[in-house]
C-alpha cells in the first residue's frame, strides 16, 4: 500500500519523487541508484521522513531494512527535520582560538536550542563542524551553504535578527 500522503504539495513532491526513479537506470549502480533516490527524497521533503522511505522502499522494490541502513550510514541524510536557515558554526582549531565557542554560546541563547537542534518555528537548525577551509578568515560558519565570516557576538545576533525577517527561497 502507498505512504500515507499529507499534502496536496506532498502527493506532488511524492509524484517527482516516483518520476524520477522511474528515469534512473537502477541496473547499473544498485548501491548509488539508493542514495540517488535518497537525495532526491532529500531535497524534496527537506529530510528523511518514515513514510517517505516507506514508499521508496515500495518503489524501488528494496527491503526496508536496507533503504533505513543507507538513509542512517551516510551522515548527510536528515531523518529529522531541520530549519529553512541550517547553520554550521565551525570549531576546527583556527576558528575556536579566535572566539567560535563564544559565538556557539550566543547562537544557543539567541535561538534558544543546543547544537543539533531547530526552533521551534521550524525556522533554524544549530550545527557545529570542523574546518570550512577559511581559517583566515576565522571564526566562520555557513549557512545554507554561505559562508559568513570574522564572526563576533554581535555579528552573529545581527545576522540571526536579519533571517528571522527573511522568506526563504524552496
Ligand atoms: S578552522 Fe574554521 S575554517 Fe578552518
Amino acid at each position: 500500500m502507498a505512504a500515507e500522503v499529507k499534502t496536496q504539495e506532498d502527493a506532488q513532491k511524492m509524484q517527482e519523487l516516483q518520476g524520477f526513479i522511474t528515469h534512473l537506470d537502477e541496473q547499473e549502480y544498485p548501491h548509488s541508484y539508493l542514495i540517488a533516490v535518497l537525495h532526491k527524497a532529500q531535497d524534496l521533503f527537506r529530510y528523511l521522513r518514515k513514510d517517505v522511505m516507506n514508499e521508496i522502499a515500495r518503489l524501488t522494490e528494496t527491503p526496508i531494512s536496507t533503504v533505513w541502513g543507507v538513509a542512517t550510514f551516510y551522515h548527510y541524510f536528515n531523518l529529522e527535520p531541520r530549519g529553512d536557515y541550517v547553520i554550521s558554526l565551525c570549531l576546527g582549531t583556527a576558528c575556536y582560538v579566535k572566539g567560535a565557542e563564544k559565538v556557539l554560546e550566543t547562537l544557543k541563547h539567541e535561538l534558544g536550542v543546543e547544537v543539533g537542534g531547530t526552533t521551534e518555528d521550524m525556522k533554524f537548525t544549530l550545527l557545529t563542524t570542523r574546518c570550512l577551509g577559511t581559517c583566515a578568515l576565522a571564526p566562520v560558519m555557513m549557512i545554507n551553504g554561505k559562508v559568513y565570516s570574522q564572526l563576533t557576538k554581535k555579528k552573529a545576533i545581527s545576522l540571526i535578527n536579519k533571517l528571522r525577517h527573511t522568506e526563504t527561497e524552496e
